[in-house]
């Protein structure tokens, strides 16, 4: 793992951003597996003043998002396809065809979870971008007693719920997500992470530091050959 200390969230989005630019740029039809909630806010950021700027197009970019919550409308504000639309899609010249999100309302998860491994399988992803979450999940693999391979229907722990429940003030957070595999991530030819603040700390310490185990999902990252994490100081305290 290649590992990178920053400043602050936006330098990281800064140079992550740049990052994602210029593969594009060097392979316009790029496959990117793409990640929701606040850690990658500030690289698709830059990314679409890229293209604002006339610097880089998505008109032939593909994307595959890690995953959905289970049973919320698609245009809820809370559910991850309106957050990629607000947070990237809507400011670029991105194809609505090019962009993939598993189903949360599909009536059969088991089959609708096939269907994108096998839409994944073909795609063959070039970059995936990561969050970490508190309990060291990645996408929504969970800690568990083994990896996953393929995407699958998960039941939220606690403390998921809690750090992501700040987002839903109406209507109660969903419990269940469908979630790409851990073996379908590790099949993206490279992976960037990124993670900041002090409430990661531990969790990017087992990562990094700890025994590769499915009680710390992410920590299965440290057998791909081409990943690279961005740490704030906070989150890297206590490597
Ligand atoms: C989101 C995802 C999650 C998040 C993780 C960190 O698509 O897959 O693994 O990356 O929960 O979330 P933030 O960035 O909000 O701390």
């Amino acid at each position: 793992m290649k590992i990178t200390v920053m400043k602050n969230a936006h330098e990281i989005g800064k140079s992550v951003g740049k990052l994602f630019v210029d593969a594009i740029n060097a392979k316009p039809d790029i496959t990117l597996g793409l990640a929701t909630g606040a850690s990658p806010i500030p690289t698709y950021k830059y990314i679409y003043r890229e293209y604002q700027k006339g610097k880089v197009s998505l008109k032939d970019v593909k994307t595959y998002n890690l995953d959905e919550y289970v049973n919320l409308p698609k245009q809820d504000k809370n559910s991850y396809y309106s957050f990629m639309h607000t947070e990237l899609f809507d400011h670029t010249d991105i194809k609505e065809k090019n962009v993939h999100f598993l189903n949360g309302n599909a009536r059969d998860s088991a089959r609708e979870c096939k269907k994108y491994d096998e839409m994944l399988e073909k795609a063959q992803v070039d970059i995936q971008l990561l969050g970490v979450g508190r309990n060291g999940h990645i996408g929504f693999n969970e800690p568990s007693i083994c990896f996953s391979k393929g995407a699958f229907k998960v039941n939220l722990t606690q403390s998921t719920i809690n750090a992501n429940s700040k987002y839903f003030d109406e209507n109660p957070m969903p419990t269940q997500a469908l979630t790409m595999g851990v073996g379908s991530i590790m099949k993206a030819k490279k992976i960037v992470l990124i993670a900041t603040g002090i409430e990661k700390a531990d969790a990017v310490t087992a990562m990094v530091n700890g025994d590769v185990t499915p009680v710390c999902p992410a920590s299965i990252l440290q057998f791909h050959h081409d990943v690279e994490v961005y740490l704030d100081e906070a989150a890297a305290s206590l490597l």
